[in-house]
This record gives C-alpha cells, structure tokens and sequence, in this order.
C-alpha cells in the first residue's frame, strides 16, 4: 500500500474572488479557464499525481453545484470526488473543520483551488513530502512580492523560526504556497484555532501550531517549478500564457485529470476513449484520442 493510500484531498474552492470582479460575480474563480481547462484541473491534477484518489471539494453555496456539474463524482476518472459547502469564507483551515469527517483517521493534503504548480522535479518533491508521515510539511518559494502571503522566517542556520500572514515587512522572500499536506493530528489542531482580526481561521495559524511542536516540514521549491499566481487579471492571463506556451511547443497537456489516470492506470485504454468521445469536438477530446493513437509516452509529469 502506497502512503498516499492513506491520504485524503480536500481541494477548497471557495472564497469571493473579489480582485478579479466582475468576472467572479456570477462564476466561481476556480471554475474560470486557464488556458484551455478549468483552474480546478490544475490542483486536481497536482493531487492525482501524489496518488491521491479521494478528494473532497470545498465550495460556497452559490458555486458548488456547479462544481459538481463538471466534476460529477469522479468515477469516470478513476476517483472518487465529494461536495462540501462551506457557508462563508471563514478561512483555509476552515477547510480541516468541514472536512472533519471525510478525513476520518487519514491523513490529509489541502490544495488551494487557484494554485497552479508546474515543473520538473515537482512530483519528486511532492511524493517526498508524502512520505512523511508525522506532522505537517509545506512549501516554499521565492516570490518578488512575499507580503501577499504566508512569509517564512529563518534564523542564522536557517531553521524556519516563525511564519507570519501577509507582513507588511517580510523577513524574506519565501512565502508558503497552496500546498498543504497534514497528519490527522491536524483535526484537533484546527478545532484549537481562533478567528483572526480578518476574521479567518488561518491556514499560517495551523501551520504555527505544528511549528511550534516541531513537527513542520519545510521544502524549498525550487528556480525549476513554476508556482502560478491567478489571483488577479494579469497574473490569470499570465498563467494562460504560460500554460499554452508550453502545452503549444511540447503537445502535452499541464494538467490534464484524464491523461494523469490513465497514466497512472486507474482508467483503461477504453475508459480514455469514451472520454475522448464525450468532448469529440475540442481540441481537449482530440488530445486524449491522441494519447492513444501514438501511446504517447511520457514520464509521468504534470
Ligand atoms: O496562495 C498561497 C497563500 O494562500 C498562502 O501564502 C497564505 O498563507 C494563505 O493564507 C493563502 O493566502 P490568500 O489570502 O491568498 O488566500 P485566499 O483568501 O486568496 O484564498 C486561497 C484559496 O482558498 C482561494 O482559491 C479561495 C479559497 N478560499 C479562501 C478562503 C479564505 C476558500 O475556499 N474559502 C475561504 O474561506
């Protein structure tokens, strides 16, 4: 049995997307294209390739059918998908509370619905880190603008001493991306939090409480992955660019659900033809047939 076996996904694809209005007035920013797939595809398809097949997705009461609409429940994939609401945007962490029973006595990875992860070593760094099964393990990049996220402080060894949510004076440049995988000693850790004077349970607050236990993990993701912002207008039709560009020049697809299960052999041969077939006339469906017809083969990568 392979650890993600024990592991659950909760994906959270909630929140109001205020920066980007009026586009998200009437639809959910995780359900906006990036490219030529929905933004959810990429924190789905970066679950799968940590060998995650159940996954829960966490939603407003306005977007969650909606969600459901496209992602049915996950079987033509090969998983096995699930609906929660979370009534208002209380915050990440909420995500563990909601989740409380899907988790159950697994662990759990938590992926931010509108964080796009691309790159060589990626499935490496990310299977690494779910193999560790004790406490928490997040990840750091370097970013040009740290006070818009959860900001890593490092003593003089560079041991990660303190994390702090969006300072107005970072002490460095590493923030904490979306990526978030927990042991189950994370329920009752959540259920510890307090509301923040944003009024959020926050995710850098559940972090703190497995730092100062010292059981964080903190991998360093490097100059070779791309951790994709889409939080505003250009930085959405940044990722665009930066998804065609490659998907263009290499004729693989990032992020991309269906090819990652048959790859990973939870669908079949015939499974990904009738796929194929339901989108026969986009380029999308034309992709998957192609995947066949040349057996195009491909170290798995996202
Ligand atoms: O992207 C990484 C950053 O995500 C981290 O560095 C920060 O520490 C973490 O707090 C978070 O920061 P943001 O302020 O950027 O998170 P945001 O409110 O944009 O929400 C992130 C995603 O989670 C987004 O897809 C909306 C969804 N969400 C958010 C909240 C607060 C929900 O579904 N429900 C919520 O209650």
């Amino acid at each position: 049995m392979t650890y993600s076996s024990l592991r659950k996904g909760i994906i959270l694809a909630g929140g109001k997307g205020k920066r980007l209005a009026p586009l998200t007035k009437s639809i959910s920013k995780q359900l906006m294209p990036v490219y030529d797939k929905p933004m959810i595809y990429y924190p789905l398809a970066t679950l799968m390739l940590c060998g995650i097949k159940e996954i829960m997705i966490v939603s407003d009461p306005d977007h969650i059918g909606l969600f459901r609409k496209l992602l049915d429940n996950g079987k033509e994939w090969g998983i096995d998908l699930q609906y929660a609401i979370q009534q208002k945007p209380e915050g990440v962490a909420q995500a563990v509370l909601i989740g409380e029973e899907f988790i159950g006595s697994n662990n759990v990875a938590i992926a931010l619905g509108d964080n796009i992860f691309h790159g060589n070593d990626l499935i490496s760094i990310l299977r690494s880190a779910d193999s560790w099964n004790k406490g928490g393990t997040i990840f750091a990049y370097p970013v040009s603008d740290p006070e818009n996220y959860g900001v890593l402080k490092f003593d003089h060894s560079g041991s990660v001493i303190e994390i702090e949510e969006k300072p107005k004076k970072p002490s460095s440049q590493y923030a904490v991306t979306g990526m978030y995988f927990y042991d189950n000693t994370v329920i009752e850790r959540a259920k510890k939090l307090n509301f923040s004077s944003r009024g959020e349970l926050e995710i850098t607050d559940l972090n703190k409480s497995y730092l100062n236990d010292q059981l964080l993990n903190v991998k360093m993701m490097g100059r070779g992955i791309a951790w994709l912002d889409t939080g505003t207008i250009d930085s959405l039709q940044e990722a665009s660019l930066y998804i065609r560009t490659l998907e263009y020049r290499q004729g693989l697809k990032i992020g991309c659900p269906e090819e990652i299960s048959w790859r990973q052999g939870w669908i079949n041969d015939n499974q990904l033809v009738k796929l194929a077939n339901n989108l026969s006339h986009s380029s999308y469906g034309e992709y998957l047939r192609r995947l066949l017809e040349f057996k195009i083969k491909d170290p798995l990568s996202n």
